[in-house]
């Protein structure tokens, strides 16, 4: 099984600690590594050199951290612009296949937390036999709330022990939806975690993204190695029509299946989810740095380089940076990344 980590995203919820420039995924969020590395690091040992596919921008970040943990990637894809997951994914498979390696695909974020490793693991293993049955496998997490920003999974047949055929597949529903489907206690969300065989994956996307398919497949056939780099021919790449895996594929798709997992996962999106995956104090606050407070209850905060005082306040997220502070109600948490699309500087 071959690792493919997308590390596309720019996690602008995150601001003023991820930036356009060091996003969320190669920021230490929730340990001493970056989610990129705690990523890499909690891939089974016996899995081969994963492919990293980024935007070529963060091309030395990558590099670095890769460096710093001592992993060798099995090849670092450059994209000159962010067309979705779609796309990136696409370009890993076609990589994947050319090297005549093992075509299963772990394809996994660059930024998601998974506090059990090992309920992670066997997770995986069911997903591996369901993908090598020729499935489109995908990672539910029972939902605790009518998130919007999620993709929500019908459960049908099982197929076998903890696998399901997945009914339908609903990405980013309203909320009246969203709620609907939490009451009927019938839908897992999607993790955007995936175990599937590059060729099926690429047939499906030929399939339903037919335009797609073609450009991915004259920019891989124009790809040209940079030193430990492959980079991605600029006027072939925007070209390509932009999707998510989700909208392109696993909405339409009748091979997609769901493996439930249940091992402390988040996507850390936004700064309410940081203090969810950390430990807190009495007062249920989360406090990171040099921090004092008086009667402050369910609050986070992360310091910088001076003392950080708290009285009297509930549900505030304050973060602190070399150059912005922000602070945020925790019931506003998902409103920063409108806040950063209006700022035409420090994004
Ligand atoms: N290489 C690359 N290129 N990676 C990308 C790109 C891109 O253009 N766009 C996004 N990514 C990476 C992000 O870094 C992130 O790790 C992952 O792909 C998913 O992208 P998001 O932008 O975070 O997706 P989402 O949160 O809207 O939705 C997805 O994840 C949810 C769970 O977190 C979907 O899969 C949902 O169905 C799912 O519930
Ligand atoms: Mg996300």
């Amino acid at each position: 099984m071959i690792p493919v980590i997308l590390s596309g995203g720019s996690g602008s919820r995150l601001w003023p600690l991820s930036r356009k420039l060091y996003p969320k995924q190669f920021l230490s969020l929730t340990g001493s590594q970056t989610m990129f590395q705690q990523t890499l690091e909690r891939l089974p040992v016996e899995s081969e050199p994963a492919i990293v596919i980024c935007n070529e921008e963060h091309r030395f970040i990558v590099a670095e951290q890769l460096q710093q943990i001592g992993y060798q990637a099995g090849a670092i894809m450059l994209e000159p612009v962010g067309k979705n997951t779609a796309p990136a994914v696409a370009i890993a498979a076609m990589e994947i296949l050319q090297r005549g390696q093992d075509e299963l695909m772990l394809v996994l974020p660059a930024d998601h937390h998974i506090a059990d490793i090992d309920k992670f693991w066997s997770a995986l293993t069911r997903a591996e036999h369901a993908a090598r049955d020729g499935n489109l496998v995908l990672f539910g997490i029972e939902p605790d709330g009518p998130e919007t920003g999620y993709g929500y999974v019908h459960k049908g047949a099982t197929l076998s022990e903890s696998v399901f055929k997945v009914a339908s597949f609903a990405e980013k529903p309203d909320v009246a939806t969203a709620q609907n489907y939490l009451d009927s206690g019938e839908y897992l969300w999607n993790s955007g975690m995936f175990v599937m065989s590059a060729t099926i994956y690429l047939e499906q996307l030929q399939r339903y993204e037919p335009d797609m398919y073609e450009t991915c497949r004259k920019v891989f056939e124009s790809s040209v190695s940079d030193l430990d780099f492959k980079r991605l021919p600029e006027a072939e790449f925007c070209r390509c029509p932009e999707n998510s895996i989700d909208y392109a594929v696993m909405e339409r798709t009748d091979k997609a299946v769901v493996v439930p997992l249940q091992a402390g996962w988040s996507d850390v999106g936004a700064w309410s989810s940081l203090w969810d995956v950390h430990e807190k104090d009495a007062q249920d606050n989360v406090l990171l740095g040099d921090v004092v407070t008086h009667e402050a209850r369910g609050c986070l905060v992360r310091g910088h380089d001076k003392l950080v005082a708290l009285v009297g306040v509930e549900d505030v997220m304050v973060i602190d940076t070399q150059d912005a502070v922000m602070v945020v109600h925790r019931d506003n948490v998902q409103a920063v990344k409108t806040l950063v699309n209006t700022l035409t500087t420090q994004q």
